[in-house]
């Protein structure tokens, strides 16, 4: 027992003592040459230049995506997207921060393209030990294609908080205390991909991918990362959510009754 207890609080302090390394390392704007890998794609990611842009892209033959080659625990994650434009229906961009494992946590982004001039939705999710369900969907106030907006996920032991140009949309609050696992012991991954899922992703797969537009791309740019700041739940963070739920937000899984017809997950009821 006790050295169980030993190796769970040295393998902790390793974790933490590691995360916090990586962490401290990286602030101000990032060259992407040191902080990623572009992992499949067949040539369709690339960094740009000095290593201050990187772009995926998608055609009819395959999508792209790039992973972080460091491992976060903590910590407030900002990256500058500009989402394909035009005619990106059918499309998916998935911006998001895993684990391994089956038992893996992840923080996700996930932007649902559109016809020229429709809206592309936001979808966001929250895994925790292996489960998600969790979706929380918003439309965007701006064109998230004609210029670069800036994603973040800032991440603490007690909340996670997901933000657009710094205004945070959703947060997801430590409840362990009424039983819901929080991430907090598995570092995770920054990933990104570009892929098409016509079959579901926009109005339900009823409008398909026009392959006739590819290649599709989408781009990044400005990526910092900070060490984790102590973050307080306050009034100003609860009203800004607020205001984009009640103005942009298109679906929340704490208010489907037909999906959890038992009973909504714990910490929808506090
Ligand atoms: C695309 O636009 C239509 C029409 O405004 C909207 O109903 C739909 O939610 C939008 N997004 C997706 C991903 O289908
Ligand atoms: C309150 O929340 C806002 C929005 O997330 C943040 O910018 C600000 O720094 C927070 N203030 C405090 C005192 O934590």
């Amino acid at each position: 027992m006790l050295s169980s207890l030993y190796s769970s609080y040295t393998t902790s302090l390793i974790i933490f003592s590691i995360s916090f390394l990586l962490v401290a390392y990286t602030t101000g704007a990032t060259n992407f040459y040191n902080e990623f890998d572009i992992t499949w794609g067949g040539g369709r990611g690339k960094i740009a230049g000095t290593g201050d842009m990187l772009t995926l892209s998608l055609d009819r033959v395959s999508g792209s995506g790039f992973q972080s080659k460091k491992e976060y625990l903590f910590g407030r994650i900002d990256m500058e997207l500009k989402l394909v434009p035009g005619n990106s229906a059918g499309t998916v961009t998935a911006y998001y921060l895993s684990s391994q494992g089956i038992n893996h946590d992840e923080i996700d982004f996930e932007f649902l393209g559109n016809l020229t001039g429709d809206p592309y939705t936001l979808h966001t999710n929250v895994y925790t030990q292996g489960k998600g369900e969790r979706e929380q969907q918003f439309q965007m106030w701006f064109d998230p294609t004609s210029n670069f907006h800036t994603y973040s996920i800032h991440w603490t032991p007690r909340t996670i908080v997901f933000l657009v140009d710094n205004t945070p949309i959703r947060e997801f609050k430590n409840r362990e205390a009424i039983g819901v696992p929080f991430p907090k012991n598995q570092p995770m991954r920054l990933y990104s991909s570009l892929w098409s899922a016509d079959e579901w992703a926009t109005r339900g797969g009823l409008v398909k991918t026009d392959w006739t537009h590819a290649p599709f791309v989408a781009s990044y740019r400005n990526f910092k990362v900070k060490p984790s700041v102590k973050s307080h739940s306050n009034m100003t963070r609860k009203e800004k959510i607020r205001w984009v739920q009640k103005n942009h937000m298109i679906y929340n899984y704490c208010t489907d009754n037909k999906r959890f017809p038992r009973g909504f997950p714990a910490e929808c009821t506090v």
